[in-house]
């Protein structure tokens, strides 16, 4: 309707995306997805099963054959798997390491867009991922390019992972680069910032500089579209 819009939120790992997103969705009453969880949803359901994350042919076929929901909840959302709750088990280190040679696939990607498309048919969306302004919503009328330097964004992990997987800050910096790079070379969908998108340097700002910033641009397209 013309009182809602669509926002699209991309940009690399540990930008602050999916805190943001959720924080913006709750203040406008917006249904937030996070798309990166359906990839590592995939990717927890291949490795799960014994399948390579090359074997192409088996990830597209595996990829087509599971059912995964995302159901919006108190602490954000919550990512099923055939049905089994796996929001806490698609953040391991293992799925981290293969998340972005999945996501590669294309048709991997062609079944996960399609259900993310399908969930912002009718507008009141806020998504997150790499791909949603360039690719998923073209149309979103609210594109935001979030980012901040990569020191800063592995920090911000180090710090949510407070010693889970016992993995050192140079460590995790260099793995995030590394995922940044697989998003930002694959050749179906890369991480690009969309020419129309508003671009915005979080490197010094709070999650709540952010979030205000992208709820006041959202009044603005709000007003616009009308
Ligand atoms: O939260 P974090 O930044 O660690 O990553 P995520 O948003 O959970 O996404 C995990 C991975 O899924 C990314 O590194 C990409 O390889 C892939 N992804 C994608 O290809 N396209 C999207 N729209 C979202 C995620
Ligand atoms: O979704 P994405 O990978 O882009 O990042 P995130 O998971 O939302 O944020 C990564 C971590 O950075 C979280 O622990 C946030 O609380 C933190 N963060 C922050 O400290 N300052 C910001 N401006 C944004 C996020």
């Amino acid at each position: 309707g013309r009182d809602r819009i669509n926002i699209a939120i991309d940009g690399p790992a540990g930008a602050g995306k999916s805190t943001v997103a959720r924080k913006v969705a709750e203040t406008l009453n917006y249904i937030y997805i996070d798309t990166g969880a359906m990839y590592r949803a995939v990717t927890l359901s291949a490795l799960n099963n014994g399948i390579k994350a090359d074997d192409k042919e088996a990830l597209s076929r595996h990829a087509e054959s599971i059912d995964i929901t995302l159901m919006p909840s108190e602490a954000g959302q919550v990512v099923r798997l055939n049905g089994e709750d796996v929001t806490t088990a698609i953040r391991s280190r293992e799925v981290t390491l293969h998340v972005s040679q999945v996501s590669a696939v294309e048709r991997v990607r062609l079944r996960l867009v399609a259900m993310q498309r399908q969930l912002a048919h009718n507008k009141g969306v806020v998504m997150d991922g790499r791909d949603i302004g360039s690719h998923v919503l073209p149309g979103a009328e609210l594109k935001v390019f979030l980012t901040a330097s990569v020191e800063e964004r592995a920090l911000r992990r180090f710090k949510e992972l407070n010693g889970r997987d016992g993995i050192s800050l140079e460590q995790l910096e260099r793995e995030i680069a590394e995922r940044d790079r697989k998003d930002q070379e694959r050749e179906i969908s890369p991480l690009v910032c969309a020419p129309d998108a508003i671009v915005l340097d979080s490197t010094s700002m709070t999650i709540d500089e952010v979030a205000d910033n992208i709820v006041n641009l959202s009044r603005t397209k709000l007003a616009e579209a009308k």
